[in-house]
């Protein structure tokens, strides 16, 4: 791919970067990305009544959303579609993309990846500077007294049970209409208002707050720049718009700068 020299050129004097990245950033390592994993044997479920408090947690404060949304209360279902992704992820590698990231991380001193991914590859990769804006699947801890465990039983009928106060564990991942963790989204807003360069890689920019994001640096000033297999809705928005996939572009870009 030829990049445009501007971007080449600014990308080697430039010292803040900052990158949301979403499923596609992960989708060449072997894992579907969020709406594309509505098949086999999930396709019956909406993303949203698999990953909702509602649907796992049938808490009284919740009853009557509950009720009203029509999702239904299976937390069941919903520790053993995150069991079954855990599982997945625990079988996959970073990709070219993951590695050409952390490659950039040692040129930019203050570059700060900003991740919708709950999978845990950017670390996996050798990046350090990362934000989990969606928490992180490998986390297991209690729904009520948010106690993290390493260790659960395995019964097959029910969710397992936290050992300090006997709530049922989750995942630790933000689920929809959960708040973000505060201390990730606030250093997120922070490193998009003050980069230079935002990158959004591999997401379809539909899910606050992480899409305003992109919007946020642009209007500081920063170059916004859109790594995408497709057009998304940021994608007029962009400085630039690469299309085609992170692990192919993202390493030749990194040659194309440093190589
Ligand atoms: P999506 O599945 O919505 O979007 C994936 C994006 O990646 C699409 O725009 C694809 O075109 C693009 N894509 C696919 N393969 C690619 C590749 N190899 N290289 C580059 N781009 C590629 O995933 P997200 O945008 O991450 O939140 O979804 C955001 C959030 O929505 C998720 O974190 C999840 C979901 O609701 C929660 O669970 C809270």
């Amino acid at each position: 791919m030829d990049f445009p020299l501007k971007l080449i050129q600014l990308l080697r004097i430039t010292n803040r970067v900052a990158a949301l990245t979403g499923a596609g950033a992960s989708q060449e390592s072997g894992l579907r990305t969020f709406r594309d994993s509505q098949a086999g044997l999930w396709a019956q479920y909406k993303p949203e009544d698999l990953a909702s408090p509602q649907a796992f947690a049938p808490l009284v404060s919740l009853e009557s959303f509950s009720e009203t949304s029509g999702v239904a209360r299976d937390p069941k279902l919903i520790w053993d579609w995150y069991a079954w992704w855990r599982e997945a992820v625990k079988g996959v590698r970073p990709n070219a993309g993951h590695y050409a990231l952390a490659e950039i991380e040692k040129h930019i001193s203050e570059f700060t990846i900003i991740t919708q991914n709950v999978d845990g590859l950017h670390r996996m990769a050798g990046n350090q500077n990362v934000l989990e804006l969606h928490g992180n699947i490998q986390r297991v801890r209690c729904s009520e007294c948010y106690t993290f465990t390493e260790t659960w039983g395995d019964d097959t009928e029910s969710v397992p049970q936290c050992e300090v106060c006997g709530g049922l564990l989750r995942p630790d991942v933000v689920w929809f209409g959960e708040s973000l963790p505060r201390d990730q989204l606030e250093a997120a807003v922070e490193a998009s208002r003050t980069c230079e360069i935002f990158f959004s890689i591999g997401t379809s920019g539909v899910v606050q707050p992480a899409a305003s994001l992109a919007y946020a640096a642009r209007n500081r000033g920063a170059v916004v720049v859109e790594i995408n297999a497709e057009a998304t809705p940021l994608t007029p928005k962009a400085d630039y718009f690469l299309q085609g996939k992170s692990g192919e572009i993202l390493p030749e870009l990194v040659k194309a700068v440093w190589g």
